[in-house]
């Protein structure tokens, strides 16, 4: 039987990505979008057996009719982000629901929904951020939802076992489509490397978590050493 691996946020961006690459592998994907048809179009895109699901994380009742179709799971990437970029003087309560209502209790829902469809081998990753460590001054929202990753992970590790929990927490991705476009993404100037990390090493380095039956509960920086400067 195939793998099946399915990506939260898959229908762009870095999860995107990890889709093509766990197809590529042989396996069968579901990707979710907030929107069923950008799902579905997402999933026709990759060279390979693949689905889309329309899920919005910002409301997490909806979930259970959403996964309705889903039997079983061996790989579960949780990557999806609402985008939050003020300032604490600035903070819009709206705003501010909508990006930790989609971070924590909709990484905790679906986990929970989903953990009775995992297979034995099954294992999971989340998507944090290096701003949980290093705050940038518009990231107020996403440095206090990466920290709770980090949280996450430890609770479901525990309350998980014998699956896998890890996190992933990437630096400013120089190639995806949240920075390509931009002259001086945070980050560029310090990073030890002399570059910013591209999406090919975070593709890597989320195979690594999924499969490497050894690693559990474990926050992995990938940032190019930005973290000690
Ligand atoms: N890119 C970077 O440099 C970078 C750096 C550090 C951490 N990260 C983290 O890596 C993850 C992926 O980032 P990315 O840059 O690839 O993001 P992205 O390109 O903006 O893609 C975000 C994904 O999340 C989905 N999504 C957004 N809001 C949603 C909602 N309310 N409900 C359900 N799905 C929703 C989007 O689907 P639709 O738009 O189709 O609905 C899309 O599939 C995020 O957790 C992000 O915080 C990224």
């Amino acid at each position: 039987m195939s793998t099946t691996t399915m990506i939260v946020g898959g229908s762009a961006g870095l999860g995107l990505a990890v889709a093509r690459q766990r197809v590529e592998r042989g396996d069968h994907v579901i990707v979710t979008s907030r929107c069923e048809q950008r799902a579905d179009r997402a999933a026709q895109q990759l060279p390979g057996p693949a689905r889309g699901v329309g899920l919005e994380l910002t409301e997490p009742r909806s979930f259970a009719d959403a996964l309705s179709e889903i039997n079983r799971i061996d790989r579960l990437v949780l990557a999806a982000t609402e985008r939050g970029g003020a300032a604490l003087p600035e903070l819009n309560v709206d705003e501010a629901t909508r990006v930790v209502t989609a971070k924590l209790v909709g990484y905790l829902e679906l986990t929970r929904l989903l953990r009775p469809r995992f297979s034995a081998e099954a294992s999971v990753v989340l998507f944090g951020g290096t701003a949980k460590d290093r705050p940038e001054p518009r990231s107020t929202l996403t440095t206090v939802t990466t920290q709770a990753v980090s949280g996450m992970v430890r609770t479901l590790a525990s309350q998980l076992a014998p699956h896998r929990v890890n996190a992933i927490h990437p630096g400013a991705v120089g190639d995806s489509p949240r920075w390509a476009s931009t002259p001086e993404p945070p980050g560029l100037a310090r990073t030890p490397i002399g570059r910013l990390v591209t999406t090919a090493e975070v593709v890597h380095a989320v195979e690594f978590l999924l499969t490497n039956t050894g690693i559990n509960a474990q926050d992995l920086h990938l940032d190019g050493g930005v973290t000690i400067t």
